[in-house]
């Protein structure tokens, strides 16, 4: 049994994601707002502190991998603390606990949105490390109805070049553990729920997100992909953002690879 340790666990990708590594008899530590095992908010940093400390202490100190789902997709700045902030800074929080793991892994959830339209300045204040000022250039995009768009795409990008630089790092690629993300297309699961409902909404989504493989996904096949990406059958692929997205990215970017 390994035991693994899933964010967003009390939903959508979380909650599927949970649910398979249980139903292969692993044993799994969620966190979550509520309706987890360690309820924390990882949008502050004490929150993450909070998170990692007592995920750690439930696991009695090794961690087999960590899969972290938690996100939110609203126009505004806590998108970025939540999104790239939450993911990074509890991995790194679990990074000695994971190194105590005979086969440490960890992958995280970004999105196809990483190929949408970005605000440079934003991202490079959160790879740079610099919650405060992504905050306030978050806060200042989401003033203006045309561009606080921008937060979560801009979230995921940071979250998807921060795992392709460290993950070939002596903390990751050099202590031996897999570091990849996964980037889902339109995902039928609560926050995609209400937009979905509307013929308007749906058409807008379906507008930006292309998918010509069998169209909108179910949590489980994101599911599928993080609990393979963190197996010890991962041995070599490291810094990824695999499009599991029913073709968006294909569509999306054609030849540029
Ligand atoms: P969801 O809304 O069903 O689940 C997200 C979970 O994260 C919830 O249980 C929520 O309580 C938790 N969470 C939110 N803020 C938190 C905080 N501050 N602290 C702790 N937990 C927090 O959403 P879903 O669809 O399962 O999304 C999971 C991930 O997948 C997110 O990172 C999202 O950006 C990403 N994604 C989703 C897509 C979709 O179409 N649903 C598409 C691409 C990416």
């Amino acid at each position: 049994t390994r035991t693994y340790v899933v964010t967003g666990s009390a939903s959508g990708i979380g909650a599927a994601t949970a649910e398979l590594l249980r139903s292969r008899g692993e044993n799994v530590i969620g966190i979550d707002l509520r309706g987890a095992e360690v309820e924390a908010d990882l949008s502050t940093p004490a929150g993450r502190a909070d998170a990692a400390a007592s995920a750690i202490a439930r696991a009695n100190g090794v961690i087999d991998a960590v899969i972290a789902c938690a996100g939110i997709s609203a126009p505004i700045a806590k998108t970025m603390s939540i999104n790239y902030f939450g993911v990074t800074e509890l991995l790194t929080a679990l990074l000695p606990a994971l190194r105590e793991s005979e086969a440490p892994r960890a992958a995280v959830v970004s999105s196809m949105a990483t190929l949408q339209p970005i605000a440079p300045a934003l991202v490079d204040a959160a790879l740079a490390g610099d919650e405060a000022m992504a905050v306030a250039i978050g806060d200042e995009l989401a003033k203006d109805p045309r561009l606080g768009y921008l937060n979560y795409p801009s979230s995921k990008r940071a979250l998807s070049r921060w795992v392709r630089r460290e993950s070939i790092s002596p903390d990751w690629a050099g202590a031996g553990i897999p570091l990849n993300a996964v980037a889902p297309g339109t995902v039928v699961t609560p926050m995609t729920a209400e937009l979905l409902a509307s013929p308007e909404g749906a058409a807008m989504v379906d507008a930006a997100v292309p998918m010509p493989l069998n169209h909108h996904q179910p949590a489980s096949s994101i599911a599928e992909l993080l609990v393979w990406l963190t197996s010890p059958a991962n041995t070599h692929m490291a810094g990824q953002t695999v499009y599991c997205d029913g073709g968006a990215d294909a569509t999306l970017r054609g030849d540029d690879i």
